[in-house]
Protein backbone atom coordinates (compact mmCIF):
# COMPACT_ATOMS: atom_id res chain seq x y z
CA UNK A 1 0.00 0.00 0.00
CA UNK A 2 1.11 3.69 -0.29
CA UNK A 3 3.72 4.78 2.49
CA UNK A 4 3.98 8.50 3.84
CA UNK A 5 5.56 10.47 0.96
CA UNK A 6 9.52 11.53 1.11
CA UNK A 7 7.63 14.31 -0.48
CA UNK A 8 10.77 15.23 -2.40
CA UNK A 9 8.38 16.93 -4.02
CA UNK A 10 6.56 18.82 -0.95
CA UNK A 11 7.73 22.43 -0.05
CA UNK A 12 10.51 23.16 2.11
CA UNK A 13 9.91 23.73 5.39
CA UNK A 14 11.12 26.88 7.46
CA UNK A 15 13.33 26.42 10.88
CA UNK A 16 13.63 28.53 14.02
CA UNK A 17 16.78 29.63 15.47
CA UNK A 18 18.90 27.82 17.80
CA UNK A 19 22.22 28.45 17.98
CA UNK A 20 24.77 25.98 19.72
CA UNK A 21 28.00 24.23 19.29
CA UNK A 22 28.88 21.46 16.33
CA UNK A 23 32.02 18.94 16.27
CA UNK A 24 33.88 20.39 13.32
CA UNK A 25 35.51 17.56 11.33
CA UNK A 26 36.84 17.67 8.16
CA UNK A 27 37.77 14.82 6.17
CA UNK A 28 39.15 13.58 2.35
CA UNK A 29 39.56 10.57 0.75
CA UNK A 30 41.82 8.29 3.00
CA UNK A 31 40.38 5.58 4.60
CA UNK A 32 37.86 6.80 7.66
CA UNK A 33 39.10 8.93 8.83
CA UNK A 34 36.50 9.10 12.01
CA UNK A 35 34.67 12.14 13.25
CA UNK A 36 37.59 13.40 15.49
CA UNK A 37 40.16 14.05 12.31
CA UNK A 38 40.30 17.30 10.80
CA UNK A 39 42.19 16.95 7.51
CA UNK A 40 41.78 19.33 4.39
CA UNK A 41 41.89 17.79 0.73
CA UNK A 42 41.67 19.78 -2.19
CA UNK A 43 39.55 18.44 -4.99
CA UNK A 44 40.32 19.65 -8.81
CA UNK A 45 41.38 22.57 -7.27
CA UNK A 46 38.98 23.33 -4.39
CA UNK A 47 38.93 22.39 -0.70
CA UNK A 48 36.60 20.75 0.91
CA UNK A 49 35.52 21.24 4.57
CA UNK A 50 32.91 18.50 5.75
CA UNK A 51 30.84 18.99 9.76
CA UNK A 52 29.59 15.92 10.84
CA UNK A 53 26.40 17.34 13.24
CA UNK A 54 24.45 15.31 16.34
CA UNK A 55 20.76 16.37 16.59
CA UNK A 56 19.89 19.29 17.35
CA UNK A 57 21.40 21.44 13.89
CA UNK A 58 21.64 25.17 14.99
CA UNK A 59 18.72 26.30 13.22
CA UNK A 60 20.41 29.35 11.14
CA UNK A 61 22.57 25.73 9.62
CA UNK A 62 19.15 24.86 9.03
CA UNK A 63 17.92 27.49 7.50
CA UNK A 64 20.81 27.51 5.20
CA UNK A 65 20.63 23.62 4.77
CA UNK A 66 16.84 24.76 3.36
CA UNK A 67 17.74 27.30 1.33
CA UNK A 68 20.08 25.42 -0.46
CA UNK A 69 17.94 22.39 -0.90
CA UNK A 70 14.88 24.12 -2.48
CA UNK A 71 17.55 25.80 -4.64
CA UNK A 72 18.77 22.46 -5.77
CA UNK A 73 14.75 21.36 -5.86
CA UNK A 74 14.31 24.23 -8.33
CA UNK A 75 16.67 23.63 -10.34
CA UNK A 76 16.60 19.71 -10.29
CA UNK A 77 12.86 19.74 -10.74
CA UNK A 78 12.61 16.97 -7.67
CA UNK A 79 13.56 17.92 -3.93
CA UNK A 80 16.69 16.22 -2.85
CA UNK A 81 15.62 15.45 1.03
CA UNK A 82 12.69 13.50 2.14
CA UNK A 83 9.89 14.88 4.33
CA UNK A 84 11.26 13.15 7.51
CA UNK A 85 15.29 14.60 6.42
CA UNK A 86 13.47 18.08 6.56
CA UNK A 87 11.07 17.33 9.47
CA UNK A 88 14.68 16.39 11.45
CA UNK A 89 16.13 20.00 10.53
CA UNK A 90 14.48 21.46 13.02
CA UNK A 91 14.71 20.49 16.90
CA UNK A 92 16.25 17.28 18.82
CA UNK A 93 15.99 13.56 17.30
CA UNK A 94 18.56 11.77 19.39
CA UNK A 95 20.75 9.89 17.05
CA UNK A 96 20.62 11.86 13.81
CA UNK A 97 23.66 13.22 12.10
CA UNK A 98 23.94 16.06 10.22
CA UNK A 99 26.95 16.28 7.46
CA UNK A 100 27.80 19.80 5.73
CA UNK A 101 30.03 20.14 2.89
CA UNK A 102 31.71 23.58 2.66
CA UNK A 103 33.81 25.08 -0.05
CA UNK A 104 37.01 25.86 1.87
CA UNK A 105 36.92 27.16 5.05
CA UNK A 106 33.32 27.53 6.63
CA UNK A 107 33.55 31.32 7.98
CA UNK A 108 29.99 33.07 9.00
CA UNK A 109 27.39 34.41 7.21
CA UNK A 110 24.00 35.96 7.89
CA UNK A 111 21.26 33.66 6.39
CA UNK A 112 17.28 34.89 7.00
CA UNK A 113 19.27 37.25 9.85
CA UNK A 114 20.70 34.52 11.67
CA UNK A 115 24.61 33.84 11.67
CA UNK A 116 25.74 30.56 9.79
CA UNK A 117 28.36 29.63 8.09
CA UNK A 118 29.13 31.02 4.34
CA UNK A 119 30.21 28.43 1.85
CA UNK A 120 27.94 25.95 2.39
CA UNK A 121 27.47 23.53 -1.00
CA UNK A 122 26.34 20.13 0.16
CA UNK A 123 24.21 18.44 2.88
CA UNK A 124 24.00 15.14 3.81
CA UNK A 125 21.37 13.04 6.02
CA UNK A 126 22.09 10.04 8.40
CA UNK A 127 19.00 8.59 10.48
CA UNK A 128 19.45 5.88 12.97
CA UNK A 129 18.26 3.31 11.10
CA UNK A 130 21.14 3.86 8.45
CA UNK A 131 18.71 5.66 6.23
CA UNK A 132 20.94 8.79 4.33
CA UNK A 133 20.45 11.53 1.49
CA UNK A 134 22.40 13.98 0.21
CA UNK A 135 22.96 16.65 -2.72
CA UNK A 136 25.78 18.81 -3.40
CA UNK A 137 24.07 22.54 -4.63
CA UNK A 138 24.20 22.28 -8.87
CA UNK A 139 26.90 25.05 -9.12
CA UNK A 140 29.41 22.66 -7.20
CA UNK A 141 28.63 19.46 -8.95
CA UNK A 142 31.27 17.35 -10.20
CA UNK A 143 34.04 18.81 -8.33
CA UNK A 144 34.04 16.33 -5.23
CA UNK A 145 31.96 17.35 -2.57
CA UNK A 146 29.00 14.58 -3.54
CA UNK A 147 31.70 11.35 -3.34
CA UNK A 148 33.46 13.54 0.03
CA UNK A 149 29.74 14.03 1.41
CA UNK A 150 29.04 9.89 0.80
CA UNK A 151 32.45 8.44 2.25
CA UNK A 152 31.39 10.49 5.16
CA UNK A 153 28.11 9.34 5.52
CA UNK A 154 29.41 5.74 5.00
CA UNK A 155 32.26 6.36 7.79
CA UNK A 156 29.77 7.25 10.32
CA UNK A 157 26.56 4.61 9.50
CA UNK A 158 28.62 1.65 8.38
CA UNK A 159 27.47 -1.50 6.20
CA UNK A 160 23.49 -0.61 7.34
CA UNK A 161 24.13 2.54 5.68
CA UNK A 162 21.13 3.03 2.36
CA UNK A 163 21.26 6.35 0.65
CA UNK A 164 18.48 7.71 -1.47
CA UNK A 165 18.61 9.11 -4.76
CA UNK A 166 15.29 11.02 -5.18
CA UNK A 167 14.59 11.33 -9.21
CA UNK A 168 17.14 9.01 -9.60
CA UNK A 169 18.43 12.57 -11.39
CA UNK A 170 22.36 12.08 -13.53
CA UNK A 171 25.29 11.35 -11.31
CA UNK A 172 23.28 9.33 -8.66
CA UNK A 173 24.51 5.78 -10.21
CA UNK A 174 27.50 6.66 -10.97
CA UNK A 175 28.49 8.00 -7.69
CA UNK A 176 26.72 4.96 -6.16
CA UNK A 177 28.59 2.63 -8.49
CA UNK A 178 32.18 4.61 -7.64
CA UNK A 179 32.06 4.34 -4.10
CA UNK A 180 30.61 0.17 -4.47
CA UNK A 181 26.71 0.63 -3.28
CA UNK A 182 24.05 -0.78 -5.40
CA UNK A 183 20.65 -0.40 -5.83
CA UNK A 184 18.40 -2.59 -3.06
CA UNK A 185 14.99 -0.24 -2.87
CA UNK A 186 12.87 1.21 -5.95
CA UNK A 187 10.26 3.75 -4.78
CA UNK A 188 7.37 4.62 -7.71
CA UNK A 189 6.75 8.00 -7.62
CA UNK A 190 2.72 7.41 -8.78
CA UNK A 191 -0.09 10.11 -10.30
CA UNK A 192 -2.98 10.52 -12.04
CA UNK A 193 -5.31 13.08 -13.08
CA UNK A 194 -8.91 13.77 -13.18
CA UNK A 195 -10.66 10.40 -14.18
CA UNK A 196 -14.00 8.82 -13.53
CA UNK A 197 -13.66 6.72 -10.14
CA UNK A 198 -16.11 3.76 -9.17
CA UNK A 199 -17.59 3.67 -6.25
CA UNK A 200 -16.01 1.97 -2.61
CA UNK A 201 -16.95 -1.50 -2.13
CA UNK A 202 -17.01 -1.86 1.48
CA UNK A 203 -16.95 -5.43 3.05
CA UNK A 204 -19.51 -7.00 5.35
CA UNK A 205 -19.31 -5.36 9.46
CA UNK A 206 -17.01 -2.82 8.63
CA UNK A 207 -18.15 1.40 9.25
CA UNK A 208 -16.22 4.53 7.67
CA UNK A 209 -15.50 7.05 9.82
CA UNK A 210 -12.30 10.03 10.25
CA UNK A 211 -9.43 10.18 12.23
CA UNK A 212 -9.98 12.00 15.68
CA UNK A 213 -6.89 13.24 17.21
CA UNK A 214 -5.91 12.26 20.81
CA UNK A 215 -8.76 9.80 20.53
CA UNK A 216 -7.19 7.33 17.79
CA UNK A 217 -3.21 7.59 17.90
CA UNK A 218 -2.58 4.52 20.15
CA UNK A 219 -5.01 2.36 18.10
CA UNK A 220 -3.65 3.62 14.68
CA UNK A 221 0.23 3.43 15.79
CA UNK A 222 -0.64 -0.41 16.37
CA UNK A 223 -2.67 -0.72 13.15
CA UNK A 224 -0.10 1.19 11.35
CA UNK A 225 3.18 -1.32 12.71
CA UNK A 226 1.27 -4.23 11.33
CA UNK A 227 0.08 -3.32 8.57
CA UNK A 228 3.78 -2.20 7.55
CA UNK A 229 5.22 -4.78 9.86
CA UNK A 230 7.81 -5.64 6.58
CA UNK A 231 8.52 -1.70 6.02
CA UNK A 232 10.24 -0.07 8.80
CA UNK A 233 10.38 3.06 8.10
CA UNK A 234 6.70 3.32 7.95
CA UNK A 235 5.91 0.63 10.46
CA UNK A 236 8.05 2.35 13.23
CA UNK A 237 6.04 5.64 13.59
CA UNK A 238 5.92 6.67 16.75
CA UNK A 239 3.09 9.49 18.79
CA UNK A 240 6.04 12.01 18.77
CA UNK A 241 5.56 11.18 15.16
CA UNK A 242 2.14 11.49 14.40
CA UNK A 243 1.75 14.18 16.28
CA UNK A 244 4.65 15.98 14.11
CA UNK A 245 2.57 15.58 11.85
CA UNK A 246 -0.89 16.79 13.27
CA UNK A 247 0.95 20.07 13.47
CA UNK A 248 1.98 20.26 9.82
CA UNK A 249 -0.17 23.33 7.89
CA UNK A 250 -1.27 20.50 5.25
CA UNK A 251 -2.82 17.56 8.12
CA UNK A 252 -6.64 17.29 7.72
CA UNK A 253 -8.57 15.47 9.78
CA UNK A 254 -11.44 15.14 7.69
CA UNK A 255 -9.17 13.44 4.99
CA UNK A 256 -8.23 10.77 7.04
CA UNK A 257 -10.61 7.86 6.77
CA UNK A 258 -10.92 4.83 9.25
CA UNK A 259 -12.42 1.52 8.61
CA UNK A 260 -13.40 -0.10 11.49
CA UNK A 261 -15.23 -3.05 12.79
CA UNK A 262 -19.01 -2.21 13.34
CA UNK A 263 -19.61 -4.33 16.18
CA UNK A 264 -15.89 -3.97 18.12
CA UNK A 265 -15.18 -0.29 17.06
CA UNK A 266 -11.52 -1.67 15.93
CA UNK A 267 -9.58 -0.25 13.77
CA UNK A 268 -9.37 -2.39 10.55
CA UNK A 269 -7.96 0.01 7.88
CA UNK A 270 -6.75 3.81 7.05
CA UNK A 271 -6.39 6.08 4.40
CA UNK A 272 -4.87 9.47 5.22
CA UNK A 273 -4.36 11.46 2.54
CA UNK A 274 -2.94 15.03 2.24
CA UNK A 275 -3.03 18.29 0.17
CA UNK A 276 -0.26 20.69 -0.67
CA UNK A 277 -0.10 23.33 -3.21
CA UNK A 278 -3.25 22.47 -4.89
CA UNK A 279 -1.61 18.31 -4.99
CA UNK A 280 -3.45 15.41 -3.53
CA UNK A 281 -1.89 12.26 -1.76
CA UNK A 282 -2.51 8.98 -0.99
CA UNK A 283 -0.47 9.71 1.84
CA UNK A 284 -0.60 6.51 4.09
CA UNK A 285 -3.14 3.36 3.05
CA UNK A 286 -2.81 0.43 5.01
CA UNK A 287 -4.74 -2.69 6.55
CA UNK A 288 -4.41 -4.84 9.66
CA UNK A 289 -3.26 -8.01 8.35
CA UNK A 290 -6.23 -10.07 10.00
CA UNK A 291 -8.29 -8.08 7.40
CA UNK A 292 -6.32 -8.01 4.28
CA UNK A 293 -7.66 -10.00 1.25
CA UNK A 294 -11.02 -8.71 1.39
CA UNK A 295 -11.26 -5.59 -0.52
CA UNK A 296 -10.63 -3.60 2.05
CA UNK A 297 -7.31 -1.39 0.52
CA UNK A 298 -9.20 -0.93 -2.31
CA UNK A 299 -12.92 0.63 -0.64
CA UNK A 300 -10.42 2.89 1.46
CA UNK A 301 -8.27 4.11 -1.49
CA UNK A 302 -11.46 4.78 -3.00
CA UNK A 303 -12.89 6.56 -0.17
CA UNK A 304 -9.56 8.71 -0.13
CA UNK A 305 -9.52 8.98 -4.23
CA UNK A 306 -12.97 10.58 -3.72
CA UNK A 307 -12.57 13.11 -1.19
CA UNK A 308 -9.73 14.67 -2.84
CA UNK A 309 -11.17 14.63 -6.41
CA UNK A 310 -14.54 15.10 -5.59
CA UNK A 311 -14.76 17.32 -2.09
CA UNK A 312 -11.66 19.00 -2.55
CA UNK A 313 -12.19 19.08 -6.26
CA UNK A 314 -8.36 18.28 -6.97
CA UNK A 315 -7.51 17.51 -10.57
CA UNK A 316 -3.84 15.80 -9.63
CA UNK A 317 -3.82 13.11 -6.93
CA UNK A 318 0.14 11.37 -6.32
CA UNK A 319 1.26 8.70 -3.83
CA UNK A 320 4.25 6.81 -3.06
CA UNK A 321 4.71 2.98 -3.56
CA UNK A 322 7.47 0.07 -3.19
CA UNK A 323 8.54 -1.35 -6.30
CA UNK A 324 8.43 -5.06 -4.51
CA UNK A 325 4.57 -4.17 -3.47
CA UNK A 326 3.11 -5.95 -6.46
CA UNK A 327 -0.38 -5.83 -5.79
CA UNK A 328 -0.41 -2.40 -4.99
CA UNK A 329 1.20 -1.42 -8.17
CA UNK A 330 -1.58 -3.63 -9.62
CA UNK A 331 -4.54 -1.61 -7.88
CA UNK A 332 -2.82 1.94 -8.32
CA UNK A 333 -2.31 0.95 -12.23
CA UNK A 334 -6.31 -0.26 -11.98
CA UNK A 335 -7.01 3.29 -10.84
CA UNK A 336 -4.98 5.20 -13.49
CA UNK A 337 -2.21 6.22 -11.71
CA UNK A 338 0.78 6.08 -13.89
CA UNK A 339 4.88 6.56 -13.04
CA UNK A 340 6.34 9.96 -12.99
CA UNK A 341 9.60 9.15 -11.36
CA UNK A 342 11.30 6.81 -9.57
CA UNK A 343 12.99 6.68 -6.02
CA UNK A 344 16.51 4.19 -5.39
CA UNK A 345 17.65 3.24 -2.56
CA UNK A 346 21.56 2.00 -2.40
CA UNK A 347 23.11 0.25 0.23
CA UNK A 348 27.04 -1.35 0.25
CA UNK A 349 27.27 -4.31 -2.45
C1 LIG B 1 24.68 12.86 -7.01
C2 LIG B 1 25.36 14.12 -6.45
C3 LIG B 1 25.31 14.09 -4.93
C4 LIG B 1 26.83 14.10 -6.90
O1 LIG B 1 27.49 15.21 -6.31
P1 LIG B 1 28.82 15.78 -6.95
O2 LIG B 1 29.44 16.68 -5.97
O3 LIG B 1 28.51 16.34 -8.30
O4 LIG B 1 29.68 14.45 -7.13
P2 LIG B 1 31.28 14.35 -7.26
O5 LIG B 1 31.85 15.55 -7.93
O6 LIG B 1 31.85 14.02 -5.94
O7 LIG B 1 31.39 13.12 -8.25
C5 LIG B 1 32.07 11.93 -7.89
C6 LIG B 1 31.90 10.94 -9.05
O8 LIG B 1 30.52 10.57 -9.22
C7 LIG B 1 30.26 10.42 -10.64
N1 LIG B 1 29.31 11.45 -11.09
C8 LIG B 1 28.81 12.47 -10.37
N2 LIG B 1 27.93 13.18 -11.13
C9 LIG B 1 27.89 12.60 -12.32
C10 LIG B 1 27.15 12.86 -13.52
N3 LIG B 1 26.29 13.88 -13.62
N4 LIG B 1 27.34 12.02 -14.57
C11 LIG B 1 28.19 11.00 -14.48
N5 LIG B 1 28.94 10.71 -13.38
C12 LIG B 1 28.76 11.50 -12.32
C13 LIG B 1 31.58 10.56 -11.33
O9 LIG B 1 32.20 9.29 -11.33
C14 LIG B 1 32.28 11.51 -10.38
O10 LIG B 1 33.67 11.51 -10.52
P3 LIG B 1 34.35 12.40 -11.68
O11 LIG B 1 33.77 13.80 -11.57
O12 LIG B 1 35.79 12.33 -11.33
O13 LIG B 1 34.00 11.76 -12.98
C15 LIG B 1 24.71 15.40 -7.03
O14 LIG B 1 24.58 15.29 -8.44
C16 LIG B 1 23.35 15.70 -6.43
O15 LIG B 1 23.26 16.42 -5.46
N6 LIG B 1 22.27 15.13 -7.05
C17 LIG B 1 20.90 15.30 -6.50
C18 LIG B 1 20.70 14.49 -5.19
C19 LIG B 1 21.01 13.00 -5.35
O16 LIG B 1 20.78 12.37 -6.36
N7 LIG B 1 21.50 12.40 -4.25
C20 LIG B 1 21.77 10.99 -4.16
C21 LIG B 1 23.23 10.70 -4.34
S1 LIG B 1 23.60 8.96 -4.22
Amino acid sequence: MAISSPSSRSPLLRCREILRGSAKVTRDDAPSPGPEHELNRTFYGIQVTLEAVPSPLPSATAAAVTELARAAAHSDGVNPLSERTLLHLDGEHPGDVHVLAYEGDPGTIEVSGLQSARNLVGYGALSPDGSAELFVAPPFRRQGFGAALLRMLLDHGGTRTSVWAHGRLPGADELAHRLSLEITRELYFLRRTRASLPDPVWPDGIDVRTFVPGQDDAAWLKVNAAAFADHPEQGSWTAADLAERFQQPWFDPDGFFLAVDSATGAIAGFHWTKVEEGIGEVYVVGVSPTHQGQGLGKALTLQGLHHLQTTRNLNEIVLYVDGTNTPARALYTSLNFTTAALDVQYTPA
